[in-house]
């Protein structure tokens, strides 16, 4: 998955323009000094911390597997009870050590892998789509509720939208791995938003990055009104979604 807009930003940029070598080949330098970057700290490294990139890349999978397994497991029951799912997809993916660099330069910190663990909370990114808005919220709690899970923080930009009209719900929770000699509570970025608000925020991304943040006011503008839109469809769909579901149950009875 791409969960982080910013690192689509990149790669798309890679993808769109196929041919710019340059800076293709800035991009692999920045990439080469990053992994080599981190693994000079592999001597540093203190017992039983994360000591390098590949046990990142093991841990922060593991995470991402167990998060995205307890999703399956809802939606499963979902059906089983209420016979509807309310997750449509689940993507994920893990930051690339490129994008862990800029970030950890960006806020003044050596590339070290402590400073990563400590500092970069969405080395590991899920996003759930759901149908309806309201599915957003039933599947954040019951991801809370899960005993072994811990929400470190809550970002709620559907109540409270971005000035660009971003929404979606955003967790950051820590979740166990356990490992042949300790337990790493290992973060992970959730990002909980329906099909409309994905698909507005994949073509904002991409404008975004297609005029590298300065779209012009229209623009802008406009994708302030189509996230106005994406709310009204949002509410439209629940709304009749609802209906439906009490015809459903009428004829039952
Ligand atoms: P980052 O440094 O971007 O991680 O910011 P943050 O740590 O303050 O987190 P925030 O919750 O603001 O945003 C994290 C992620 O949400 C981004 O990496 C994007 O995936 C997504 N996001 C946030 N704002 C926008 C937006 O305006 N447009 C789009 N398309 N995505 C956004
Ligand atoms: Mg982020």
């Amino acid at each position: 998955m791409h969960c982080g807009e910013k690192d689509e930003r990149r790669q798309h940029a890679d993808n769109s323009f196929g041919l710019r070598i340059d800076g293709l080949k800035e991009s692999l330098q920045i990439i080469i000094r990053g992994i080599l970057e981190m693994e000079v700290v592999v001597d540093r490294g203190k017992d039983g911390d994360i000591d390098s990139w590949k046990e990142v890349q093991l841990i922060y999978n593991s995470a991402l597997k167990q998060i995205s397994t307890k999703l399956e497991i809802l939606n499963d029951e979902f059906q089983h009870v209420h016979r509807y799912n309310p997750i449509e997809h689940i993507k994920w993916r893990i930051k690339t050590p490129e994008s862990i660099v800029k970030k950890l330069k960006k806020h003044g910190y050596e590339s070290t892998i402590d400073n990563m663990v400590s500092h970069v909370n969405d080395i590991a990114g899920i996003r759930v789509i759901c149908s309806f808005a309201s599915d957003i919220y039933q599947i954040a709690e019951m991801i809370s509720n899960q005993s072994d899970i811990r929400v470190i923080s809550v970002k709620d930009y559907i109540v409270n939208p971005k000035a660009s009209g971003y929404k979606s719900y955003h967790m950051l929770v820590t979740v166990p791995v356990y490992l042949s000699d300790r337990i790493a509570d290992t973060k992970v970025e959730i990002q909980i938003r329906t099909v409309a608000m994905d698909f507005w925020a994949s073509l904002e991304h991409k404008i975004h990055y297609k005029f590298e943040g300065n779209a012009p006011e229209h623009i802008k503008e406009q994708l302030v009104e189509c996230a106005q839109m994406v709310s009204a469809l949002d509410a439209r769909m629940m709304s009749l979604n609802e209906e439906i579901q009490h015809i459903e149950q009428e004829n039952e009875e």
